[in-house]
This record gives structure tokens, sequence and C-alpha cells, in this order.
């Protein structure tokens, strides 16, 4: 490794030259009540930070901030807050989603245009934590993420809430009539109780697990809740460790290895995470040069069984799972299936960054022999209507559907399937294979989190809770039922889930890792050849460059012009 000097950190282009465009650097500089000495041969470390009024995830993460700089400060680095699109998973439509990928760009664009050394990644919601790393791993430049943490348990009527599981499941309730209008009117003040993100096993918390298993995270720091002092704590360390590893020239792709890949699948596994977690992690990996595909991800996935007995799999919260240990004793658990050599941002391998971690709970966080479902955390189905695959969470779906046939009832779009499943004379059965397409990352457009498809209200008042569903969407990582999502290719753009017909029978077996329509394959290529494809209008800006560049699900769906490795442009300094 070779250590930085002052005279080699990449902000003395900017900072250090004696021409005239480093006049106005300076002068600039000291303009905003900087003193020479607080900048000069000094590494500058971003703060890409996704606070906003509209982000209830990261409300905190302006005062971390603050907390990020006085270790930057102590270290002896600049710090400098650029803020970046927030991408709140509750408010921002039609779908975060449709962003990741605007934030990524936004995230490697910053670091590039700007006289910086390093990054501390402020995120957590959802889409931010891969936005944010997919941008920093092109870049290069050493970075560390800071997570926002999960916030504390909800409460309602000497219940425990868990965000996002509970929602859906006390809505079928209210739809079916078990609960009142005032009890869920309640419930609404009780769920969220303080800032950080969503608090079950959902995407926030996939993630932040999954990019502390590839080591760009601080030992532990991804269970930490949003509201515990020691994430303030852990914000400064944040900041002080970045400075280091600028010195050091620690860089995501010398941490980013084949290794912390399979680290971070093995982890998304043993947390029965989110099954946007494949997506995200699928995007990582093609943007740090590693060979990944859905087959990786079915390799592992009996590899271990699911330790992490979290919602909604399991039982417990993430502030269970912290005071359980956390990510340090999961990881130390987990020791036996992982890769224990690989570096982390400690500048020491993850063997060496958990070694000392205990387990203070093991009905939340089990042993390896003692797992709440024995492997398979997420299955990579294939077949006639999935081609390039598509997957499901074994554990979140009722034991009868994982092995099923049944007739389609098929949607075109989100707002039929909404009226049709509200109509109390719909012709369907706990039997029927609910369908929705032109809901992939074009059709969408943005892949919307609408795979859970809810059960019509007929259904739900025979005590029905769960159907076969399936689609080319996402859906949320806090939802569960036996949804088959991410269907590849995705209908709109001509894949074969266009043919499918309601009526038409579809067998479904998880163990086989199989799903098919039962027609044959001459009619299946007929009914395509006579498919017309939905149209809408071209869409204009933003939307218009995300449906020409995105990649399939099975691809990560990031655009086809930011994937790879090639060399790093750096701006002229004129
Ligand atoms: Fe932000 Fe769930 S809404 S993590």
């Amino acid at each position: 490794m070779t250590r930085k000097t002052p005279e080699t950190l990449r902000s003395h282009r900017w900072f250090g030259a004696t021409d005239l465009r480093s006049f106005g650097h300076r002068s600039r500089t000291l303009q905003m009540g900087y003193r020479y000495e607080d900048f000069a041969r000094k590494p500058v470390i971003a703060l890409i930070n996704t606070w906003s009024d509209l982000n209830p995830c990261h409300t905190h993460l302006r005062t971390r901030a603050e907390e990020v700089k006085r270790g930057i400060w102590a270290a002896g680095g600049f710090p400098v807050e650029l803020p970046a699109i927030s991408l709140s998973e509750s408010m921002v439509k039609p779908t975060t989603m449709l962003y990741r990928n605007f934030l990524a760009m936004e995230t490697e664009e910053l670091l590039r245009s700007h006289p910086v050394d390093g990054a501390v990644l402020l995120g957590g919601c959802d889409k931010t934590t891969p936005g944010l790393l997919m941008g920093a791993i092109s870049m290069d430049l050493p970075a560390i993420f800071l997570p926002a943490g999960p916030m504390l348990r909800g409460n309602w009527g000497g219940r425990v809430l868990g965000s996002g599981s509970d929602v859906w499941k006390y809505w079928a309730d209210k739809e079916a009539g078990t609960i009142t209008e005032a009890d869920w009117r309640e419930m609404e003040s009780g769920i969220a109780r303080s800032f950080g993100t969503c608090m079950t096993m959902g995407t926030a918390s996939t993630m932040a697990g999954i990019v502390e298993a590839m080591g760009m995270m601080l030992p532990g720091a991804g269970s930490i809740p949003a509201a515990d002092s020691a994430h303030s704590r852990m914000a400064t360390a944040c900041g002080e460790r970045i400075v280091q590893m600028v010195w050091d020239d620690l860089t995501p792709k010398r941490i980013l290895t084949a290794g912390s890949f399979h680290n971070a699948i093995v982890a998304l596994m043993a947390m029965a995470g989110s099954t946007n977690g494949i997506v995200h992690v699928l995007a990582m990996a093609r943007r740090a040069g590693v060979d990944l595909t859905l087959d990786d991800f079915e390799r592992l996935s009996n590899a271990v069984g699911v330790i992490a007995n979290l919602r909604p799999s399991g039982e417990f919260l993430m502030e269970d799972f912290h005071y359980a240990g956390g990510f340090a004793a999961f990881f130390k658990t987990l020791a036996p299936v992982l890769k224990n050599g690989e570096m982390t941002v400690t500048g020491r391998t993850l063997g060496e960054n958990f070694a000392d971690a205990k387990v203070w709970n093991d009905d939340v966080i089990r042993p390896l022999d003692r797992p709440i479902a024995a492997g398979g955390g997420i299955a990579v189905l294939r077949g006639n209507i999935a081609p390039d695959g598509c997957i499901i969470k074994p554990t979140a779906a009722e034991p009868r559907l994982l092995k099923h046939r049944g007739p389609a009832l098929v949607f075109d779009s989100y707002d039929e399937m909404l009226k049709a499943v509200n109509d109390e004379t719909l012709d369907c059965s706990p039997d029927s294979v609910m369908v929705l397409r032109n809901a992939g990352p074009v059709g969408g457009p943005g892949m919307p989190e609408w795979g859970m498809l809810p059960i019509p209200r007929k259904l739900l008042k025979q005590g029905v809770r769960d159907l076969v569903r399936i689609s080319d969407a996402r859906m949320s990582g806090t939802s569960y039922g036996a949804c088959i999502l991410h269907v590849a290719p995705e209908a709109y753009v001509g894949g074969p889930l266009a043919a499918v017909r309601t009526g038409d029978i579809v067998a479904v077996d998880v163990e086989a890792r199989s799903i098919r329509l039962e027609i044959s394959d001459a009619e299946l290529a007929a009914r395509l050849a006579a498919y017309v494809p939905k149209t809408r209008p071209e869409p204009r800006g933003w939307v218009r460059l995300h449906a020409a560049h995105v990649t399939q699900a099975d691809k990560g769906c990031d655009y086809d012009f930011l994937e790879g490795t090639e060399p790093l442009p750096e701006p002229e300094i004129h």
C-alpha cells in the first residue's frame, strides 16, 4: 500500500498549486472563514449527506454530520459536507428505485468534481445505501459508510409493532373487519417512535448487514439504534477513521473482492434479508468489477440457515438484535461460512474485527445448528416464464404454497389489479395465482415495490392471508407472503410473463427451484409472437434516460453506461 503525502493528496491539485486557479480555491475557502491551517496540506473529507426534511429515517443525519466532522477535525482532516438526493422510501414516488442510480451518479460526480480525498457516506433508508456505495465504488476514493441505524421498537396496545410488516398484517385485519378504524389510527402514532430506518429486517437493515459484511463499515455499526448515544460515538469514529484511510489509500476496490461479495450473500441468507438486497448486491459487484450472477445466490442459499430471528421471517426487531450482540456477534457466529480474511475499512480483516464479539441472547442470534429456518433464505427460481430467473423468500411464505399449482389471475397494471381485489365478486380462490406484469425496471418504471399484491377482499373475509403472487416488480423488505418477484426479463420488454392468460395453470416448486406456465413451448412462442406490448407516452427527462439504459433485475438494474471499471476521468483544473 502506498502511503499518501500532503503533496500526493488529490485535493493538493486545487489547494497546493501556485497557479491562477489555486489562488481562487484558497481565497474562496478563506472566504468561508477557514484559516490556512484548517485546510492546507490536510485530507479533505466529503460528507455525502442524504438528510432531508422529508426523510424521517434520516432526521438525525444533520446532527450526525457534525459528529462526523468532530472526528475528522480531531484526526487532522478538513471536513466538507456535500448534500445529495435523500430518497425517502416513505415519501418519494413512484418509487425510490427510479432514483437509486441518480444518487449513485450524483455521489460519483460530487466526489469527482470537488477537491476531495475521501468520503463518509451518510445514508440508510433503503436505496440510499446502494446508491451511495455504487457511486463511491466507481469513484474509488477511500470511503466509509455511516448507516442511519434502525428506529426504536413500535408499540400499540401493549403489542410490539414492526415497521412495514405489521402495517401489512393489520391492514389485512382491518379489511377483514377484525380491528377497528380507531385501532388503526392509534397504530399510526405508535409504529414509528424515533428517527431511524425501519427496524424489521427490511431493506435498510439488510443493506446495513450486507455493507458491514463487505467491509465498508466500522465493526458493529450496522445495528446500533439511531437514537442510541453509541450511534453518535460511531459517527465520530467514522470521521476519525476516514482520515487515516486516506493516508493509507485504502480505497473501495482494495476492499471489495469476490470474497467480500461472498460474505455479503452469506449475510443476506443468514438474515433472510430483503429480496431487494439481491438487486443491489449485483449492481455493487458490477461496479467493483466482480463477476457475480444469480447463480452465486442460488449456490449459497443453502450454505447457511437463517440465524437472525427477525421479522418478517422471525420474531424480534433490530433493537433486540443489537442488544443480543448485533452484527458483530452475528458475523462471529457466521465465521465458519464467511471468508474471514477479507480486508475492511478498519485496515484489519473481517475475522479480526469480530474476534471478540459475543452473543448475549441466542434466541435472537441463533447458533448455526439452531437456525429459525434450515436454509434457502432466498431462492432463485427459473422456468419458461422466467428464463433469466425470479426470486422468492420462502421463510416469509405460508409453507403450503411452496409447492403449488393454480389458475392464473392476470393483471396488466397496478390500478387494474387494485380495482379487482376490492371487488367482492372477483372470480378467485385460495389456489389462485395472482400475476402482475408491466411493473419491472422499464415497465414500472423503476420496478416499484408492488410485488406483495393485496389479497382479494373476498378471500381475506374467508381468512385467507397468503396466495402465490408473481410479478416483475420488487417488494418491500418488510413484506411477506408467497411473492415471486423480479421475473426477468420483464413483460414490458417482451419477457414471457407477457404470455400468461387468466385461467392458465402455473406450477411453482420452490424445492425444485422451478416455475412453469403449463402450456407447450409452441403455444408460448405463438402467444409471444402475437403479443402487443403495452405502450405509453414517451417519457421526458430522467425517466427517459432511465428507460433507455436500465438493465434487468438479474443484472442489478444499473445503467449500462455506469457499470465496469474503466479508468477514472479526473477533471481538468484550469
Ligand atoms: Fe426508510 Fe424503511 S422507510 S428504511
